[in-house]
Formats: structure tokens, C-alpha cells, sequence
């Protein structure tokens, strides 16, 4: 893996679109002293993300870009993660596609949770579309970003239990609570290996 840690921590950034609950746990544990991340930047594809609050909260710059023009974005995306010299995106509840010479230029360096086990329900509606088919057990995936959506390599994975009374709902704050066990497990799995 090209990723090291030496005695510095990893320069991160996360991308969120919406409430950032992924990226407040995130801050947390790039605070503990095992975590090999810090926190560095938080990037937005949209000005009304209630998880922009942590910017401020947790003094983390933050830069939105205007997916409309989506090429634009990405290459002033890019200029702003070389300069600050960021070496590991987490992407958090980031709604938006990234194109394949975006990640290319960020080749195994950039990681995504997605709230189903994968390779089951990739896209959106996760937790309806695992209630309609009558599934046991969801759960939630952090794996690798390649150019096929939620398709890289996994890293690891969390089972969470469908009981009969589930809604959509029930079972999004369950996995979610997951979810910010799981982003940093991960973290500490690819940096130990
Ligand atoms: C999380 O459940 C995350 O897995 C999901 O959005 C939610 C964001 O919550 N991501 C995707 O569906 C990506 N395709 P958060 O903003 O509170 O972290």
C-alpha cells in the first residue's frame, strides 16, 4: 500500500453532502493518540450540509464546490487537496459521483461507507431495498473507491440484525450507529497491515 504513517499523522479529508454524524465520529478518533489520521479538510458538494457545523466546532477548514459544474469542481478539488498536501480521502455520506481521473489521481488513497453489505445494494435506498427483500441482517461496508460505484475492495464489515418490526428508518440509526464504529476500525485495519 503506498500509504505509510511514519510518525506524522495521515492528512485527511472528508467529504460529506448531508448531516456528517460519519464525520464528527471521524474528528473524534483522528484525536486519539492510536488514530494514524488527523483531520485536515472537509469538502461539500452542498452549503446547506448540517455537518459543515464541525468546521467550526472542531476549528477544520471547509470548502464547498458546486457539483453543477462537475469537471470544474473536481479539479479545483484536486488543486486544494495537493496543496494542503492531503494524502487520504474519507468519503461520509458524499453524494456525488467522483469521475474516474478524479480518483485517479488519488489511486488507493480514497475510502467510502456505505450503509449495506456489499457487494448487496449498492446505490441508494439501502435499508428499504434489504427490508423488501426480506434479508436477516444488513449492515454496513468501508471499502476502497474504483471507478464502478461502491465496487472496490472491502475492508471490512459490520452485520446488523433486520427484526420483523424494522422500517427503513429503524434500520438507517441502526446501521448508522455502526457506522461510526466501523469508519475508524477501518482506518486502523489499512494502517496496520
Ligand atoms: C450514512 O449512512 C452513509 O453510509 C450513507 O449516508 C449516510 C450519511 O450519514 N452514505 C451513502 O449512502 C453513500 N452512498 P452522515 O452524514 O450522518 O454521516
Amino acid at each position: 500500500m503506498v500509504l505509510s504513517t511514519g510518525t506524522k499523522k495521515i492528512k485527511t479529508a472528508v467529504f460529506i453532502s448531508g448531516t456528517g454524524s460519519n464525520l464528527k465520529s471521524l474528528i473524534k478518533f483522528s484525536k486519539l493518540k492510536k488514530s494514524p489520521i488527523s483531520i485536515d479538510l472537509i469538502i461539500s458538494n452542498n452549503p446547506r450540509s448540517k455537518g459543515l457545523k464541525f468546521s467550526k466546532i472542531f476549528k477544520i477548514k471547509k470548502k464547498i464546490f458546486d457539483f453543477e459544474k462537475k469537471k470544474l469542481a473536481e479539479s479545483k478539488i484536486i488543486f486544494e487537496l495537493k496543496k494542503k498536501k492531503i494524502n487520504l480521502i474519507c468519503l461520509a455520506g458524499f453524494m456525488k459521483v467522483l469521475s474516474k481521473n478524479f480518483i485517479n489521481n488519488f489511486d488507493g488513497k480514497i475510502l467510502n461507507i456505505h450503509p449495506s453489505l456489499l457487494p448487496k445494494f449498492k446505490g441508494l435506498n439501502t435499508h428499504k431495498r434489504a427490508i423488501m427483500s426480506k434479508d436477516r441482517y444488513s449492515g454496513c461496508t468501508v471499502h476502497f473507491v474504483n471507478s464502478k460505484i461502491d465496487s472496490g475492495r472491502i475492508i471490512i464489515q459490520k452485520k446488523v440484525k433486520i427484526l420483523k418490526d424494522d422500517t427503513a428508518k429503524t434500520l438507517a440509526k441502526k446501521v448508522l450507529t455502526q457506522e461510526h464504529i466501523l469508519y475508524p476500525k477501518a482506518i486502523l485495519k489499512i494502517f496496520s497491515l
